[in-house]
């Protein structure tokens, strides 16, 4: 490997909006090889949106890099390695990574590289937001100590925070960020179509009448963590409460009753913590949780 980052080569193969934003970064501090995705067109545009590297298709006539992103969906990383193996180009010296959340660096299986994972906790639904955006992104990193060692502070340049993860945890690091994005999405979209059905009549132009509850919520739980930030019914052991919203619960669709009875208890779990609710209040509530939740 060369001892300067600055004449490092990275080539990206699968630059969809994680790879052509991260390569539009590490343009600053690198040299850009090949761009290669399985379309030309697509290649071209990526190309275009990090301002330097070369638009390819396929694993013919590849160049050397010292350093390979895999940036395609997680189902072919595997199969994109090995064609990255089978054409020949890559040498010992190489780091090969990939920056998905759930799979390891041994997901790549080349054992004559240094391999490493990055995964950036960020949404990159939009790559020109991201590439002003990502400074201070955390990157859940593991791998080889040789490709760690080299790909730390590259992110670090590109003003991420990298933190250690542990190869075998990957799968429940994942599912800790999919819960905390994507379910969140989920959550607040259910309590929506609860309103509605509550008869509050939302105008898709304007803003939702939980709008100003979601940021306060936030940012209370930002702010304060989670014990000092939870209000509400069961924090106050209000069990005549949660028994009239599990009877308005009945005839509504199941999932309703499944979800709002799951997330009961784990608040009931943060109010015991709290302690502004007696534990015989809590113990009825959480006995009517288990009766609802079934
Ligand atoms: N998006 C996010 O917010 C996010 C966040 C963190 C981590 N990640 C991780 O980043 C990786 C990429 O995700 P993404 O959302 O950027 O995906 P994406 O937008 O769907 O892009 C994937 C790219 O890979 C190319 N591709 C697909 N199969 C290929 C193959 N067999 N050979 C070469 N190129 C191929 C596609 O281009 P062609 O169709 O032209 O080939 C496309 O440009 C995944 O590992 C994902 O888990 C994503």
């Amino acid at each position: 490997m060369p001892s300067q980052l600055s004449i490092f080569t990275l080539s990206c193969i699968g630059a969809g909006r994680l790879g052509k934003t991260l390569c539009h970064l590490f343009s600053k501090q690198l040299h850009i090889g090949q761009i290669i995705n399985r379309n030309q067109e697509s290649a071209k545009l990526a190309v275009d949106f990090i301002g330097c590297g070369q638009a390819h298709t396929g694993f013919c006539d590849l160049k050397p890099a010292n350093l390979w992103l895999i940036a395609t969906p997680d189902n072919s990383i595997k199969q994109t390695a090995a064609a990255l193996k089978n054409s020949g180009v890559l040498r010992d010296t190489d780091i090969v990574f990939h920056c998905s959340g759930s799979l390891s660096a041994d997901s790549l299986a080349l054992d004559n590289n240094a391999t490493a994972s990055v995964h950036p906790i960020h949404s990159f639904a939009n790559p020109q937001n991201s590439v002003t955006q990502f400074v201070g992104t955390a990157c859940g990193i593991e791998g080889q100590p040789e490709a760690v060692h080299v790909l730390q502070p590259l992110f670090e340049n590109i003003g991420a925070a990298p933190f250690a993860i542990a190869s075998e945890h990957k799968s429940l690091y994942h599912a800790a960020t999919v819960m905390t994005c994507n379910y969140l999405v989920s959550l607040m979209a259910l309590g929506e179509q609860m309103l509605a059905a509550s008869g509050v009549d939302s105008q898709a132009d304007s803003p939702s009448p939980l709008e100003p509850l979601i940021r306060q919520t936030l940012d209370n739980y930002l702010r304060t963590g989670a014990v000092s930030a939870l209000t509400g019914p069961i924090a106050r052991g209000d069990s005549a409460t949660i028994e009239a919203h599990l009877g308005a619960l009945q005839g509504q669709p199941d999932l309703w009753q499944k979800v709002y009875c799951a997330l009961g208890n784990a608040t009931l779990e943060l109010s015991a913590q709290q302690g502004q609710a007696s534990a015989d209040s809590l113990a009825t509530i959480s006995n009517l949780l288990d009766v609802h939740g079934q």
